[in-house]
C-alpha cells in the first residue's frame, strides 16, 4: 500500500488541546526507596571509605536537592580497586567453571528485576529522566543484558568455534550519565561472562544506581573483588584507565575524552573500546506513514531530554512533505508534558546538570544567530532544577553548528532533501556515525539506504529500539568496538585468529 500525503492547501491553525489533555499528577511513590545519606567505595566486596577522605554530592537535577554524598576515589583508591580485581581474577573468577560464573550473572539479573521499582525511582531522581523511561526501558534492559550474557558464559567455545577464547584480565570501565544503570550493565555483563573482573566508574552526576548495583553484588554473594565500583569525576576516570594493572579499557562518553584516552593508551598493551557521540539523521520520505514517523521523531529526540548518543537530532524530510511534517511535529510538541521525572505522565524530564543545560543553551543561541528558525514547545518550566523545552529548528543548513555538533539535549534540526541520493549524502555528511533512522513505505528504498548509510545502527520505521541480542556501536568519530549481541563478547576476549 502506498501512502501519500499532500501538503496542506492552506495554513492550518495550531490545535489547542487545552484542558482535554490535562492530567492529574500521578507521582511514583518514593517511600520504598532507601537512599543512604553517604556512599563509600565498593572495593573487594565491601564498602570502604576513600583514602582521600573526600566526598561530593549527587543532586536531583529536577529539584537541585542533595540526594546523597559519594566518595571521591583518589589514585590510591583506584590502585586498591584494581588490585582487588586482579586478585579476584587470578584466584577465583578465571578459575571458576564458566557454568558457575553464568549462575552468578543470572542471579544479578533476577535481583535487578526484583528491585526494579526501587532502581527506576533512584534513576529518575538522580539523573532527571522520566519514570516512564527508567521503569520501562532502562531497568528492564539492564536486567535483560545480564540475562543475555549469563547465557553466553558457558558457550564461548560455541560463539567462536576453534578459537580458544580466553579472558583478558581486569577491565577498567568508565560510563556516562545518560543511561547510568544500563551502561553499567552493558559494560559489566559481557566482561563477567567472558571471565574478566571489573573496576567500574559511574558518572559523577549519576552514581546512585551503580552503587545500588554494588549492593546487589553483595546480596547475590558475588565473590569479593570480581566487580568494584569506584566513584569520582574525570581525574578518577583518568587514573583508572592509565593504571598499569588494567588490561582492557571500555569508555562511553564525549568524543573529546575518548580521544584523550586513546592518546594516553597509545603504545600500551591495553585493549580499548570507545563509544562516543553521534549526530544521527532520521530520514523521512514522502511515502512514509507520517503519523507513525512523527511519534518516532518525537521519541527519538525529546524523550530522555535528547540525552541519548544515538538521538535522532537531525531530521531529513523529503521536501514535498516538509510543511506537513513540521506542522504535525508542532502539534505533537504542544501535547508533551515536561516536569517532575517521577510523574508517570511526564514525557520530558530534567536536563542532567547545570553544565549540560548551559551547553544546550549555548548551541541553541548559535542556531538562532546563524539564522535558523526556532520553535519551542509552549510548556511551562518548573521554577527549580535544570530544564529546557523541546525545540525544533527549521531553515537549517548543513553548515550550521546545530546541524553538525552534538547538542545532547531536546533540540531537533530539520533539513530537507529531494532524492534518496541527496538524503544519503546529507545523512553521511557528519564526523559521527552511530545511528540513523529511515521512514518509508518501500522496503527496497529502506534497504538501499540502510546499506549505504555510514552508521552502526539503522532503524527502519522505528527509532531507539534496543535489544541485548543486537550489537551497537559506531563508525568514524562515534568510536569503535561493539556492545551487545555476540559481537559484544569479542572486546572482552583473546581469540586465536
Ligand atoms: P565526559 O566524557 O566528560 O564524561 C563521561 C565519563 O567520563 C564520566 O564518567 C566522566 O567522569 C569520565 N571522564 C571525564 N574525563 C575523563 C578522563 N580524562 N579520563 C577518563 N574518564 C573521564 O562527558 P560529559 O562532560 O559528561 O558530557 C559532555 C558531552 O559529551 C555531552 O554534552 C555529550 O555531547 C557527550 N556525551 C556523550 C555520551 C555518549 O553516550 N556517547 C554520554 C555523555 C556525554
Ligand atoms: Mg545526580
Amino acid at each position: 500500500m502506498s501512502m501519500t500525503h499532500d501538503p496542506p492547501k492552506a495554513a492550518v491553525p495550531a490545535l489547542d488541546f487545552g484542558a482535554a489533555w490535562t492530567y492529574a499528577p500521578a507521582p511514583e511513590a518514593t517511600d520504598h526507596v532507601k537512599i543512604k545519606p553517604r556512599h563509600e567505595l565498593f572495593i573487594d566486596g565491601s564498602w570502604q571509605a576513600p583514602r582521600s577522605g573526600r566526598y561530593f554530592d549527587s543532586i536531583s537535577p529536577s529539584s537541585e536537592a542533595k540526594l546523597t554524598e559519594v566518595a571521591e576515589a583518589s589514585e590510591a583508591d583506584v590502585d586498591a580497586a584494581v588490585s582487588a580485581a586482579r586478585r579476584a581474577y587470578e584466584q577465583v573468577w578465571s578459575r571458576m567453571k564458566p557454568l558457575e560464573r553464568g549462575k552468578y550473572i543470572y542471579r544479578i539479573a533476577r535481583r535487578i528485576q526484583e528491585k526494579a521499582r526501587e532502581l527506576a525511582v533512584a534513576e529518575s531522581l538522580d539523573g532527571g529522566k522520566p519514570i516512564k523511561e527508567s521503569r520501562d526501558v532502562d531497568i528492564p534492559l539492564a536486567a535483560a543484558h545480564f540475562f543475555y550474557y549469563a547465557g553466553w558464559a558457558d558457550k564461548l567455545d560455541h560463539a567462536f568455534p576453534g578459537s580458544n577464547p580466553r579472558p583478558l584480565g581486569v577491565a577498567g570501565q568508565v560510563i556516562p550519565w545518560n543511561f547510568p544503570l544500563l551502561m553499567a550493565a552493558w559494560k559489566i555483563a559481557p566482561a563477567l561472562a567472558c571471565g574478566n573482573t571489573v573496576v567500574l566508574k559511574p558518572a559523577e552526576t549519576t552514581p546512585l544506581t551503580a552503587l545500588m548495583l554494588a549492593e546487589i553484588f553483595r546480596e547475590v554473594d558475588l565473590p569479593p573483588g570480581v566487580v568494584n565500583i569506584i566513584t569520582g569525576a574525570g581525574a578518577t576516570g583518568a587514573a583508572l584507565v592509565r593504571h598499569p594493572g588494567v588490561d582492557k579499557v571500555a569508555f562511553t562518553g564525549s568524543t573529546a575524552v575518548g580521544k584523550q584516552i586513546q592518546k594516553s593508551l597509545a603504545g600500551s598493551r591495553k585493549k580499548l573500546t570507545l563509544e562516543l557521540g553521534g549526530k544521527a539523521a532520521n530520514i523521512v520520505f514522502a511515502d512514509a506513514p507520517i503519523d507513525q514517523a512523527i511519534e518516532g521523531i518525537i521519541g527519538g529526540i525529546f524523550f530522555n531530554q535528547g540525552h541519548v548518543c544515538c538521538a535522532g537530532s537531525r531530521l531529513l524530510v523529503e521536501e514535498s512533505v516538509h510543511d506537513l511534517v513540521v506542522r504535525k511535529l508542532k502539534d505533537r510538541m504542544a501535547t508533551l508534558r515536561l516536569g517532575d521525572p517521577l510523574d508517570k505522565n511526564t514525557d520530558v524530564g530534567a536536563i542532567n546538570s547545570r553544565m549540560q543545560l548551559e551547553k544546550i543553551r549555548e548551541l541553541v543561541a548559535a542556531g538562532e544567530q546563524e539564522g535558523a528558525e526556532r520553535f519551542s514547545a509552549p510548556c511551562p518550566l518548573p521554577p527549580r532544577g535544570f530544564w529546557f523545552p523541546p525545540t525544533i529548528f527549521t531553515n537549517v543548513s548543513l553548515s550550521h553548528r546545530i546541524a553538525r555538533e552534538e547538542i545532547f539535549g531536546p533540540v531537533l534540526s530539520i533539513l530537507t532533501f529531494r532524492t534518496p541520493e541527496e538524503a544519503l549524502e546529507k545523512a553521511n555528511n557528519t564526523f559521527y556515525g552511530l545511528s540513523a533512522g529511515i521512514w518509508t513505505d518501500k522496503g527496497a528504498k529502506l534497504f538501499w539506504m540502510a546499506n549505504r548509510l555510514r552508521a552502526g545502527v539503522v532503524w527502519g520505521n522505528t527509532y531507539n529500539k534496543f535489544d541485548p541480542t543486537s550489537p551497537f556501536g559506531g563508525y568514524k568519530e562515534s568510536g569503535f568496538g561493539r556492545e551487545g549481541g555476540k559481537a559484544g563478547l569479542l572486546p572482552y576476549l583473546e581469540v586465536n585468529g
